[in-house]
């Protein structure tokens, strides 16, 4: 049974009380317009699902420690950066149920947000001088570059195969949830050889919830963020992918075309959605999405059972079956 983000939080709900604090403490500048826009950011806040994974691989490992908090605090920093500067390259001008940093301030404003945040997460740990967090960390921010800078290559191209297509949402999106869950362990005293388990655990599941995003864009529901917006700035996801893999030549043609030459207009992205929709793409992505979230759970497994290890197969489950 899918449970809520509420019910997933309980075991880990003083630890999560704790982070907000820290959290909300860490963006606090004396430069009025950026306390203003940190202001805005903590008070439109996100699912916080990486924070919970930080606490809950700990926990698999030991008590949450003094490292733990500020590894979740990093983490949640450079993810809202990476939003942040997301809205900036996607042009994107909602984000959250609301106006993106980037709608309300201008592109040059969220990217100098975007780095303060950045810049505020690395030097937490660098003061506290957590040198294994501030390497999983230096490695995810470098992934996470690489990984959209790829991902525009391949969308001037229109050239993109799902091999490609799973390198960059490994670089993009995985990499951060697997540090969380490196982080995690890590700063509850694993080993490095359990570390290195807990970072391709996370890989996993980050995988699929970048899966689970992309079907967001092609689907009908309000997640609190643009739809359609992938083809709009021509982003083949694996739903696209895998139709025209799958299509006639004249079709595969006539779609890339509208890709190519069309992203901008409205109806010609509906018909690429219904395209899509009709050709099994959908339901393609949702098999290979439950095929990484089951090898997470395999990787789960090989821990005794626990209220912790529930919470976390709890929280893997949600992430490939959220509504946002
Ligand atoms: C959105 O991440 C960006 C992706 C990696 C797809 P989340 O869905 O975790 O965003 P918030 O923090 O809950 O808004
Ligand atoms: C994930 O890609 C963004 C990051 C890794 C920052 P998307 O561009 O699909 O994310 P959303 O849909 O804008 O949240
Ligand atoms: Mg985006
Ligand atoms: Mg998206």
């Amino acid at each position: 049974m899918v449970q809520s983000l509420d019910q997933i939080r309980r075991p880990i709900q003083s630890e999560l009380n704790a982070f907000e604090r820290y959290f909300r403490d860490s963006m606090r500048s004396r430069v009025p317009l950026l306390d203003r826009i940190t202001y805005y950011i903590v008070r439109r806040k996100g699912k916080q699902v990486r924070p919970m994974f930080v606490f809950l691989t700990a926990r698999l490992f030991g008590p949450v420690h003094e490292s733990s908090y500020r590894a979740a605090a990093l983490i949640e920093l450079l993810h809202t950066a990476s939003l942040v500067h997301d809205d900036v390259v996607d042009d994107a001008h909602r984000r959250r149920g609301f106006f993106s940093v980037n709608a309300l301030w201008k592109n040059k404003v969220a990217v100098l947000v975007g780095d303060f945040l950045l810049a505020r997460g690395m030097l937490l740990a660098l003061e506290n001088e957590e040198y294994p967090l501030l390497q999983i960390m230096s490695r995810a921010v470098k992934d996470m570059s690489e990984g959209e800078l790829l991902q525009m290559e391949k969308a001037r191209r229109l050239d993109i195969s799902e091999e490609v297509y799973f390198d960059i949402i490994r670089q993009k999106t995985a990499s951060l949830i697997a540090a969380a869950c490196a982080a995690g362990a890590s700063s509850a005293g694993a080993s490095l050889e359990e570390v290195e388990q807990m970072r391709l655990f996370g890989e996993k599941i980050g995988i699929a919830f970048q899966i689970r995003d992309d079907l967001f864009d092609l689907g009908d529901d309000d997640v609190g963020k643009p739809r359609g917006i992938d083809i709009k700035e021509k982003k083949m996801t694996l739903p696209l992918i895998y139709a025209l893999q799958r299509a006639g030549r004249a079709e595969r043609r006539r779609i890339i075309r509208l890709v190519k030459y069309h992203h901008e207009e409205q109806p010609a992205i509906d018909e690429v959605i219904r395209f899509v929709h009709g050709s099994g793409g959908m339901d393609y992505a949702r098999e290979v999405m439950a095929r990484y979230r089951n090898e997470a759970f395999e990787m789960l497994y090989t821990f005794p059972p626990s209220e912790v290890r529930h919470a976390l197969e709890s929280l893997v489950l949600f992430v490939t079956e959220r509504k946002r």
